[in-house]
């Protein structure tokens, strides 16, 4: 079986790679030319854990390419394209209209087109539409987290499949066949109707945002009440039909998925003439939390930081990341810069203090030239001088920090912890002042 996956860019290229790797013979096409010359030469272009292995291990069953053309030949076609939102919170379908309208051009009649991006309910139809209805499509929603999409592909929770409901069960086959290596190690593969797989993907996220947000409503309380969040937290957990994961009380969720995916959710709801309740006040909770943080750090030192310097520890959205987009530190950076404070900034990921560096270049010119953003060689260099030192990263790496140096670097022994990730009592005990989500 042959098969093309259109755009290269994040977890996509996963799953090109990964089904390279089942022993598909795979097109992966791209627009940018630099990106698929990087690809050829096996240099990773996003960051995901193993990816440089597995590209060495499957170039010979890939062609990357630019040329669309090259997809007549596929019996299937995994559309991957980027949906993002427009100001009023709607599913901007722009550039999946643009690719499906491609491929119109080019497709014959029998190949599939299976639809990965996160779209709305009846995206699928209209792709189906578009395509003058010779062409089964399939929606096919993706569940990869970035870094560990190679783990997550490799081992699914389940594989959602959504036909139109009159599908032909050879073209059905057709697509169960490409998932086979994962139905006979018994992963669930669920197949269903086009608007159920597309509602599944925006639940599932949604879910997951929500739950990461109650825990952060009740850090809160949490706080006022001198209840320990963390404990509060794993042993809710226990709670088998609770479950621990996506209960850690932090600083709100920030990229990949979560802030698009309950945005639009909300907005299905308005288009469908439905009220929503607790989604839109996710999306709210979330955006407050970092300000509830923010004001951990005005209380002490008030609304003028002029001249305090910061050590601000992790830029990215979560670890192993060079993915900056929604990053709680960012909106932090903005507003303690608003304060007047001189911000100190180190990240384990060279990558993401570059894209910082670029990203710092966007801010105002009067922030730039009046305020310095320094961009330190490592941990302890960022805390050598600096004020206070506050951490928005869930990274274990730094435990192995020297935490004693870092007292001896910091001119105050005080710490904002955005992530919960230092030992309360150890950090207590080596005399720092500590701050944390949830008391
Ligand atoms: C997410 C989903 O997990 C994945 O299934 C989906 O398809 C894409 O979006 P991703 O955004 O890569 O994946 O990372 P994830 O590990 O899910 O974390 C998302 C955000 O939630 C991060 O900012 C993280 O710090 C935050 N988070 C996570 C919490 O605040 N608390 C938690 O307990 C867990």
């Amino acid at each position: 079986m042959k098969i093309s996956v259109i755009w290269t860019w994040y977890v996509w290229l996963i799953q090109a790679v990964w089904l390279a790797k089942i022993g598909y013979e795979i097109n992966a096409i791209d627009i940018f030319e630099d990106k698929i010359e990087k690809l050829k030469s096996w240099v990773p272009t996003i960051f995901e854990n193993g990816l440089e292995d597995l590209l060495k291990e499957t170039l010979s069953n890939i062609n990357f390419t630019t040329d669309k053309s090259c997809v007549v030949w596929s019996d299937i076609i995994f559309l991957c394209v980027w949906t993002p939102q427009d100001e009023t919170w709607k599913t901007d379908l722009t550039y999946i209209k643009q690719a499906a309208n491609d491929l119109k051009q080019i497709l014959k009649w029998d190949e599939i087109v299976v639809i990965k991006s996160t779209v709305p309910a009846w995206t699928n139809k209209m792709i189906y539409e578009l395509l003058w209805e010779k062409n089964p499509v399939v929606s096919n929603p993706e569940f990869l987290r970035e870094w560990l999409a190679i783990e997550d592909f490799f081992a699914p929770d389940r594989i959602v499949l959504g036909f139109k409901t009159w599908e032909s069960e050879e073209n059905i086959l057709k697509v169960l066949e490409v998932y086979k290596y994962f139905s006979e190690k018994n992963i669930n593969v669920l197949k269903t109707n086009w608007q159920t797989a597309e509602l599944i993907k925006y639940a599932a996220n949604s879910f997951l945002a929500t739950k990461i947000t109650f825990i952060n409503e009740i850090a809160r309380l949490a706080d006022k009440i001198w209840a320990d969040i963390k404990d509060v937290s794993s042993w809710l957990g226990l709670d088998s039909r609770i479950w621990e994961k996506f209960l850690n009380a932090w600083i709100g969720y920030g990229w990949s998925c979560f802030p698009k995916d309950v945005k639009s959710l909300v907005h299905q709801f308005g288009e469908n003439g439905l009220e929503w309740w607790i989604i839109k006040k996710v999306d709210e909770v979330n955006e407050s939390q970092v300000n509830y943080f923010l004001e951990k750090i005005t209380a002490k030192y008030s609304k003028d930081l002029h001249w305090k310097t910061i050590a601000l520890f992790w830029v990215a959205f979560k670890p192993d990341t060079d993915d900056l987009r929604e990053s709680r530190a960012l909106i932090l950076v903005k507003e303690l810069l608003k304060m007047w404070a001189t911000i100190k900034v180190f990240d384990y990921n060279s990558q993401a203090l570059e894209n910082f560096e670029k990203y710092s270049y966007s801010l105002s010119t009067w922030i730039r030239n009046f305020i310095p953003i320094v961009i330190s060689k490592s941990f302890l260099d960022m805390t050598k001088n600096a004020d206070f030192l506050v951490m928005t990263l869930e990274d274990k790496k730094v435990l192995a920090e020297d935490f004693s140096k870092v007292k001896e670097n910091l001119k105050e022994k005080v710490i904002f912890d955005g992530k919960n990730i230092l030992d309360k009592k150890e950090i207590k005990n080596m005399w720092f002042e500590y701050y944390w989500v949830g008391y």
